[in-house]
């Protein structure tokens, strides 16, 4: 590969794929919450992803190139860490709540870096449109991680896995101020 437009095509490629298989991935974390709230999160995220596919695909018309997909292999790594917790841990119904709202949070930042590269890249080689295309699915992805760290706020565990003594402990220091790092079990 020698040049810009070669290594944009391919970061596009690569943002296609991702899109792709986060399409897929996000009915199974839809299918895995069981808080209704989560539930409809992660249905109407699939929605607006979908659009994203289709935005992409667009820019790749406007650049006068084929939608083809190369491996992601940043964003199927955060798929398979995500599927291998569900299946393997045996997680309790609130704690993949929790697991799945940081799972997504992680893909959003993740993503977010890498629309604002592809818009960098879009703005120097002048491709106005595919650029544009490109602000429309960064501005979703924010829009999308503020409501996952609004969700991380409201959605805890139930079970802290902590005794009750050390939770009071815990309480009273935070209300004085005094930060203690818990202990590793
Ligand atoms: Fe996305």
């Amino acid at each position: 590969m020698q040049t810009a437009h070669e290594l944009f095509i391919h970061e596009m490629q690569d943002m296609l794929s991702a899109e792709r298989k986060l399409t897929e991935a996000l009915q199974e974390q839809e299918e895995n919450a069981s808080r209704p709230e989560l539930k409809k999160a992660f249905a109407s995220h699939r929605a607006q992803t979908e659009k994203q596919v289709e935005r992409l695909e667009q820019a790749f018309e406007q650049i006068g190139e084929e939608p083809e997909e190369t491996e992601c292999k940043g964003i199927e790594g955060l798929i398979e860490e995500y599927q291998t917790f569900v299946e393997e841990e045996d997680p309790a119904e609130d704690i993949i709540d929790v697991f799945s709202i940081g799972a997504a949070s992680k893909v959003e930042s993740y993503e977010i870096r890498a629309y604002e590269s592809l818009i960098e890249m879009a703005k120097m080689m002048g491709h106005t449109k595919a650029q544009r295309l490109l602000q429309q699915n960064l501005k979703e992805e924010q829009a999308t991680l503020k409501k996952m760290q609004a969700l991380s706020k409201r959605i805890k565990p139930q079970n802290m896995g902590m005794e009750e003594e050390e939770m009071e402990e815990q309480s009273s220091q935070r209300s004085s101020g005094r930060g203690r790092s818990r202990k590793a079990a």
